[in-house]
């Protein structure tokens, strides 16, 4: 499986390439494919904060590759640069407040730089840390994939429907994927009919990005309004909804784009069941539930405006970009550690024991 996942892999949207950090523009998907280049962790907050990049994963990767941006800055600045470098930490840790991979990543980069070795060189050390995060969410994304479609195969062994929400795939990570990624290997198992991808208000990930990845795999897909998802469980024998995760705690909760919660409502209604793919890179065991998780909100423009040309009536808009998922109405979490199926607090710990594979 491995080898012909690799061998499908064609959409990146992070490059790190002579100490730049290039990245595909995910606001203009798949009208135009633009690549832009970042040199600074504030244009790497930006890029974050504006949806260049999105995806908890890719989120965490860009991060890492703009803390050494910063370094290399404050280093050729000189003057203290360890106190310095606090304010690039700082500025991309505020880019985004949900998924948690990004202060996984920021963390990780911490330890390194707490923890070099007597004699090592510096920025050299903290450019192979991003590589191997970057590096380590692809492997963490193929080892999901065989879990997820294991898991899949167990309740059946026949092509099958399944739903999908937001965009989990290559553009979202440093691979092909989580959700995405099991659906791919799915697909190329022979056990996909056709996917149906809800849109995903209001920035359109599963219109612009989800249909745009699986259609040019020749995976079956079909795009569909969020607000149909229900009565298409009701009508197209869907078997799996299949999401990833932003953020998911000690419990089980699941943080996720916006809608996922009421999917797993209307799942657990038409006795569809419900996958949480995710890295343990997402998983916060320092929160107890999901009641914890800041829920990033967006401003109403968003959902008011198309192109930046207003449709709605003259009224405010709420706009929340996540929900939660509670434990209870999920059947499996999938990790590269393993999975979770009927998760809970005591499951959770267990998985969160076991050794990194990666
Ligand atoms: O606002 P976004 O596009 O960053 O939200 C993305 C999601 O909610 C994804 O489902 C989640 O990050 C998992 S991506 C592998």
């Amino acid at each position: 499986m491995r080898e012909r996942l690799l061998a499908a892999e064609k959409v990146k949207a992070i490059e790190w390439r002579d100490g730049t950090l290039h990245l595909l523009d995910q606001r203009k998907l798949p009208i135009e494919e633009q690549w832009l280049a970042y040199g600074s962790a504030a244009e790497v907050a930006r890029a974050i904060r504006d949806m260049v990049v999105r995806g908890a994963p890719a989120i965490g990767i860009a991060a890492a590759y703009g803390l050494v941006l910063g370094l290399r800055a404050r280093l050729a600045e000189g003057g203290d640069w360890r106190a310095a470098l606090e304010a690039d930490f700082e500025v991309l840790a505020d880019s985004r407040p949900t998924a948690v991979n990004l202060f996984w990543a920021l963390n990780r980069m911490r330890e390194r730089l707490d923890h070099l070795k007597p004699g090592e060189d510096l920025y050299p050390a903290m450019e192979a840390e991003a590589v191997a995060i970057h590096d380590s969410d692809r492997e963490a994304n193929l080892t999901m994939a065989q879990f997820g479609v294991d898991l899949i195969r167990k309740h059946m062994a026949r092509p099958q429907s399944l739903l999908t929400h937001c965009n989990t795939g290559a553009l979202a990570t440093g691979g092909f994927g989580t959700a995405l990624g099991v659906i791919r290997a799915a697909h190329l198992d022979g056990l996909i009919e056709r996917v149906y991808a809800d849109e995903t208000r209001p920035w359109l990930q599963g219109s612009r990005l989800t249909a745009w990845e699986l259609a040019g795999e020749g995976v079956p897909v079909s795009l569909n309004a969020d607000s149909a998802a229900a009565h298409l469980m009701k009508t197209r024998s869907i078997t799996w909804v299949i999401v990833g995760a932003d953020r998911i705690t000690a419990n089980g909760d699941v943080a996720n784009k916006i809608g996922t919660y009421q999917l797993a409502v209307n799942a657990m209604h038409h006795g569809v069941r419900f996958m949480v793919v995710a890295p343990s890179s997402t998983i916060d065991m320092s929160l107890e539930t999901g009641d914890e998780i800041i829920i990033e909100e967006r401003p109403g423009h968003e959902l008011l405006e198309v192109h930046g040309q207003r449709f709605a009536a003259e009224v405010e808009a709420i706009n929340p970009v996540f929900d939660v998922t509670p434990a209870d109405l999920i059947d499996a979490i999938v990790t590269e550690k393993g999975v979770v199926e009927r998760p809970d607090a005591k499951k959770m710990a267990e998985l969160m024991n076991r050794k990194r594979l990666h």
